[in-house]
């Protein structure tokens, strides 16, 4: 796996210049934001009126776009970083180059905001939050996944999981994750009842998959053959977690 952060500091956004080329192998350096992706697309329900629009915020290469495919939404992708976007724009995804501390895009404008492994690389994520919840229209979606700020995650998340090829090293840093009481007392002081739940790779496919992954270590470039991990459900939110809620007024 290219290694971006042993020259750069832990999230510096350049590393997904240098990782560009790894976003769209279903088993590269960004595989488990596929796995992550349909599991986020699976909160979002099909379009409620014609022109519904989803806005992604930090939308990367837009792995979200072929788990919505037949929803009925207008995919709009925000993100920092130029060489994603063209990616995201490839697949169908209408890229919009900005900051999530601060979208060029109109208040209540979006029937879903999706905020999917975005906030941990936001210093400001509270504004990031104000923003999400100000692009959503009343009665609007907002889905998100990130990850939790306590000392399990920064063990299994950067310790444990930058020694596999699960998470390129350097992508994260511990200090920006996000604590999950928080981001609930947040959301609602902008309308949003955020609820949450654990989720994680289901044990069995990812053992196989990391087998299968390291068996083809000396040939990065092949596509591991077997199924893709699933992300399920968990008890706890003290690692990983989704949050999905509804925009009132
Ligand atoms: C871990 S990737 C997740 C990408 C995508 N959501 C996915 O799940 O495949 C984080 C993305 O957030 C983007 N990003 C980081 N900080 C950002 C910010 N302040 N505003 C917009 N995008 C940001 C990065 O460029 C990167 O594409």
């Amino acid at each position: 796996m290219p290694d971006a952060g042993r020259t750069l500091p832990r999230n510096d956004p350049r590393q997904y210049d240098d990782l560009a080329g790894e976003w769209w192998r279903p088993d590269g350096a960004f595989a488990m934001l596929h796995w992550l992706a349909e599991a986020r697309a699976a909160l979002v329900p099909p379009a409620s009126r014609p022109d519904a629009l989803l806005v992604d915020l930090g939308c990367g290469a837009g792995l979200l776009a072929p788990h919505l495919a037949g929803k009925g939404y207008r995919h709009v992708g925000v993100d920092l970083t130029r060489s994603a976007l063209a990616q995201a724009a490839a697949h169908g995804v209408a890229a919009v180059n900005g900051d999530a501390t601060a979208v060029p895009l109109a208040d209540g404008c979006a029937d879903v905001v999706a905020a999917g492994e975005l906030l941990e690389h936001v210093p400001d994520w509270r504004r990031a939050v104000a923003e999400a919840c100000r692009l959503l229209r009343p009665g609007g979606l907002l889905v998100l996944d990130t990850l939790n700020d306590t000392a399990l995650s920064r063990l299994l998340a950067v310790r444990i999981a930058e020694r596999l090829p699960t998470v390129p090293k350097g992508i994260h840093d511990p200090r920006l994750f996000v604590d999950a009481r928080a981001l609930v007392a947040e959301c609602a002081r902008h309308g949003v009842g955020l609820r949450l739940r654990g989720i994680r790779p289901g044990v069995p496919g990812l053992l196989g998959w990391l087998a299968r992954r390291m068996r083809g270590a000396d040939r990065p470039e092949a596509t591991v053959a077997g199924p893709a991990p699933r992300i399920v459900p968990t008890w706890s939110t003290a690692v990983l977690y989704q949050g999905r809620g509804t925009r009132s007024g």
